[in-house]
């Protein structure tokens, strides 16, 4: 069970890679906000579970037995990764709103509840989980309002 903190760790550092390497291309102001915000408590994430793990931040994916939803994330996580620079920043994120409505959801019912029972006894773990569940459920809200605020901007490709 404790390889699902370095599992996590693993791929919030990745999450935050992904919007880092997005945000530049943002045209709108209020978007680039939002999305930042999202790369950084996906950098404070990755830095708790790396805690939780009690280990270095793997440089492979570790395995973790981690159930269909957060797959499906993981899967999305990395088609992102592989469109930066060759599709549209835009149709990114747009791919990304579903990943963080899955992660939200993985948190919530799957990683999080795993994570409350192992750390059943310890209330400030607890508390922190609990800080990062709050987070995620804010970042499918941060993420589609700045596509929207994104999609509003006129591109200058476009004229
Ligand atoms: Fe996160
Ligand atoms: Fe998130």
């Amino acid at each position: 069970m404790e390889g699902i903190y370095s599992f996590l760790a693993f791929y919030e550092r990745k999450t935050a890679e992904v919007y880092e390497k997005i945000l530049p291309s943002i045209k709108n102001s209020t978007a680039r906000l939002l999305i930042s915000i999202l790369a950084i408590d996906s950098r404070k994430h990755s830095e708790v579970f790396r805690h939780l793990s009690g280990e270095k931040v793997p440089d492979k994916a570790p395995e973790a037995n981690i159930g269909v939803i957060a797959g499906e994330a993981i899967t999305i996580l990395k088609d992102a990764e592989g469109m930066i620079g060759n599709k549209p920043s835009l149709e990114i994120l747009e791919g990304l709103v579903r990943y963080e409505k899955l992660m939200n959801e993985e948190y919530l019912v799957e990683i999080y509840s795993k994570a409350v029972d192992l750390r059943q006894k310890n209330d400030a773990i607890k508390k922190v989980l609990n800080s990062i569940a709050e987070d995620e459920a804010r970042h499918r809200d941060f993420l589609e309002l700045a596509v929207n605020l994104e999609r509003g901007t006129p591109s200058p490709e476009r004229g």
